[in-house]
């Protein structure tokens, strides 16, 4: 909330230039995001505000960032174009205010119930740049009196210096996830290339076409890993992806997950333990993407074992929180090494020799339970092994 109520409009206008200096200077989309709605509140002095970018490629609005909003369910939702105020305000380019929002008929009812929250008046202005609509830039219920033309300048004026933000941020963002992922496939495709060209050859006998015709096939499986995983991490990045969430029980995760690797544990020669907590862990959360962070905890603990070593899976029941964590006896890593786990295409050295991999599968899994107000942890003993423990709040 904002205590600008008594501010003048040229002093707010400075406030304005400071913000747009601060803007500038950051790169990172997320806390990008966040400075604007905060800015836009204050500087209108309303009780919440929030961003909705544009997705040319289908042609749709999906919130990103709110206030005071419950920011984890509304992320992602789509919000129709042709049928809601924000449709408007991107079509037209041009800002709307709109008091009685509730009877407004382009009024996009799913976000109130959604939220909870109650829309009285709303003030809207499109994120412009020079040639495009990066999205709409929203501010809801004016503390006192209503939204005037002096909150519409100011607002609109916030709002072209978000959209070039928000493009700066999109093309760095964009180029450093294209360089790394340029450099990652060097290395299969090299593979590739060398032994497509020694198979040919008449000299090599039949065992190391054979040979070669498995790395072909290996390395193009790893690319294609690569690919969907490279995917998975620009959208979740790019906050384009849309949580499901529902009424899970974790339980039931974790034994679905499970289920899926058990040839896996079987043919390594590994035992699975379970310590699940008595009663069944009941709480609102996407399940496929949490299946997802279990199968990448469980298939880590798997390829990075020791031989007949375990992977214990446990669950506990923390008040407002759930944990669960995956633990191995495998090789455990140094300090160093926990420390870049998270980082994009990262792999304990040596790692190929013991399994394949792409490296993303934790930076996945880390933004997925961000995704949902959660943390990931890890403790690893080197020689002993590592527990990775993930803490999700209950309600989102
Ligand atoms: N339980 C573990 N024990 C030891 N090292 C681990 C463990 N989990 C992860 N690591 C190390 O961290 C690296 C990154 O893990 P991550 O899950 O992100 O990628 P990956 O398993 O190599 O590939 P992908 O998950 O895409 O198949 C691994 O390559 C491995 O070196
Ligand atoms: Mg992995």
């Amino acid at each position: 909330m904002s205590e600008n109520t008594d501010k003048s409009f040229s002093e707010r206008y400075l406030s304005l230039l400071d913000i747009s200096r601060e803007l500038s200077s950051t790169l990172n989309l997320d806390a990008l995001l966040h400075q604007i709605v905060t800015a836009a509140a204050d500087l209108t002095d309303s009780m919440a505000a929030s961003i909705m970018l544009y997705d040319e490629n289908n042609d749709e609005l999906y919130f990103h960032s709110s206030t005071n909003l419950d920011a984890r369910v509304m992320r992602g939702l789509v919000v129709p174009v042709d049928s809601s105020i924000a449709g408007t305000i991107l079509l037209e380019r041009r800002p709307v205010i709109a008091m009685n929002v509730a009877e407004d008929p382009r009024h996009f009812e799913e976000i109130g119930k959604t939220t909870n929250y109650q829309v009285e008046s709303l003030l809207g202005v499109p994120m412009l740049t020079k040639d495009k609509v990066v999205g709409v830039l929203e501010v809801i219920n004016k503390v006192k009196g209503v939204f005037d033309k002096d909150d519409e300048n100011l607002l609109s004026a916030l709002g072209s210096q978000a959209a070039i933000a928000i493009e700066n941020s999109r093309l760095f963002q964009q180029s450093d996830l294209i360089a790394e992922m340029v450099h990652e496939l060097r290395t299969p495709l090299a593979s590739i290339q060398t032994a497509a060209h020694l198979i040919t050859r008449p000299e090599i006998s039949q065992k190391q076409r054979t040979n070669m015709a498995e790395t072909i096939q290996k390395e193009t499986h790893r690319l294609t890993e690569m690919a969907t995983s490279f995917l998975d991490l620009a959208r979740l990045e790019s906050g384009r992806t849309q949580f499901a969430f529902d009424e899970i029980d974790l339980h039931e995760v974790l034994k679905e997950s499970t289920e899926l690797m058990e040839s896996r544990i079987a043919a390594e020669g590994l035992s699975l333990k379970w310590n699940l907590a008595d009663a069944s862990l009941e709480f609102i959360a996407d399940p496929d993407k949490l299946k997802q962070v279990a199968i990448n905890l469980i298939s880590n603990a798997i390829k990075y074992n020791r031989p007949k070593g375990k992977v214990i899976i446990g669950s506990a029941d923390k008040g407002e929180n759930v944990s669960f964590y995956v633990q191995d006896t495998g090789r455990g890593m140094l300090p160093e090494h926990v420390e870049m786990l998270f980082s994009k295409f990262f792999r304990v050295p040596g790692s190929e020799k013991l399994a394949g991999g792409t490296g993303l599968g934790l930076s996945i899994s880390k933004k997925i339970v961000e995704g949902h107000g959660g943390q990931i942890k890890v403790e690893s003993v080197v020689g002993e092994g590592t527990t990775f423990t993930v803490t999700l709040p209950k309600k989102q």
